[in-house]
């Protein structure tokens, strides 16, 4: 039966650690998997924009032998012309997986439902699983473990935390995340992620003060402002710049590393002369996403 990537929720810590070592092993020995999707087709479909996403995996399935067709919603949502059921299963027809950017995670499970080829959230409102998987690729790295590190997120609670948080409890990686009130991650993604917790000792602890972030080994910040949010940036300004993540923030927590997903804005959610610092893994994270999903295509595929 093909298998489907929309969330790490149902995995379990054994499956998410091979998917991890899975990742370490394309990165360091990419000849071995240079000819895993040959003569695979890939269709990547984006609502929303992207930089880091749709070119880490355009260039990421060219390096695996395959081919990526890029579509993008072709002026407006994806239901104007069709509906979305019907535009999966007929790219089902030609193509052997579908990477999709949707506003909705409903239109994945559409997507998932219609599709006899796998399905790969490249983000939506809810998740990023693609993005947590090079976050935490890059945490081993830099830590050679996952297990008893402490990352703590602050800002927005969005569709990265939440992937953060799943990925992280599977992973035994501690989470603090910090938001103003009226921002915290969704309440029924934090209680799954605690359950998740249960079966590798990691701590998940939500708090509104930054310095519940003391003592974290990695700082991560992400826009406070999601694509699809038309707040004006003024009306959000204020009651997030406290938790702007700075110089002076890295000190007093004491965290040796910095991480951001990207897009970032400088000298809003993190300062410019931070990402520019030796504290800054935001390259590292950008480089991985490529070896995750590589990860993730030659798992689904040859599954
Ligand atoms: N981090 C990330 O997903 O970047 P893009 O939106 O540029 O793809
Ligand atoms: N939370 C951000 C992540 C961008 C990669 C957004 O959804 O816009």
């Amino acid at each position: 039966m093909k298998q489907d990537l929309l969330t790490f929720s149902n995995w379990t810590p054994e499956a998410m650690h091979k998917l991890l070592n899975l990742a370490v092993e394309i990165k360091q020995s990419p000849s071995s998997y240079s000819n895993v999707l040959a003569g695979k087709s890939v269709v990547a479909l984006f609502e929303k924009p992207s930089l880091r996403t749709r070119v880490s995996f355009d260039i990421g399935i060219n390096r695996l032998g395959g081919h990526m067709v890029y579509l993008d919603s072709q002026g407006g949502k994806l239901a104007g012309r069709e509906d979305a059921v019907d535009m999966a299963a007929n790219l089902a027809c030609w193509a052997d997986a579908i990477v999709a950017r949707v506003f909705s995670h409903s239109t994945l499970e559409q997507f998932s439902a219609a599709s006899k080829v796998p399905v790969v959230n490249a983000l939506c409102d809810k998740y990023h699983p693609c993005q947590a998987l090079a976050d935490y690729l890059t945490v081993f790295e830099r830590f050679g473990k996952t297990q008893g590190i402490t990352m703590a997120y602050i800002g927005d609670g969005n569709n990265v935390t939440h992937s953060l948080l799943i990925a992280g409890a599977l992973l035994g990686c501690n989470q603090v995340v910090v938001t103003p009130e009226g921002h915290e991650c969704d309440a029924e993604i934090v209680a799954h992620a605690k359950k998740l917790a249960e079966q590798t000792g990691a701590t998940i602890v939500e708090s509104y003060d930054v310095s519940a972030a003391d003592g974290s080994d990695v700082i991560y910040a992400d826009t406070w402002l999601s694509m699809g949010d038309e707040t004006p940036l003024a009306d959000i300004k204020a009651k997030f710049m406290p938790y702007q993540v700075n110089e002076a923030l890295m000190e007093s927590t004491g965290a040796s590393y910095v991480m951001h997903c990207q897009p970032a804005h400088r000298d809003l959610e993190i300062t410019g002369s931070l990402i520019d610092s030796d504290k800054s893994l935001l390259m590292q994270q950008a480089e991985n996403r490529m070896h995750g999903q590589n990860a993730i295509l030659t798992q689904l595929l040859s599954a």
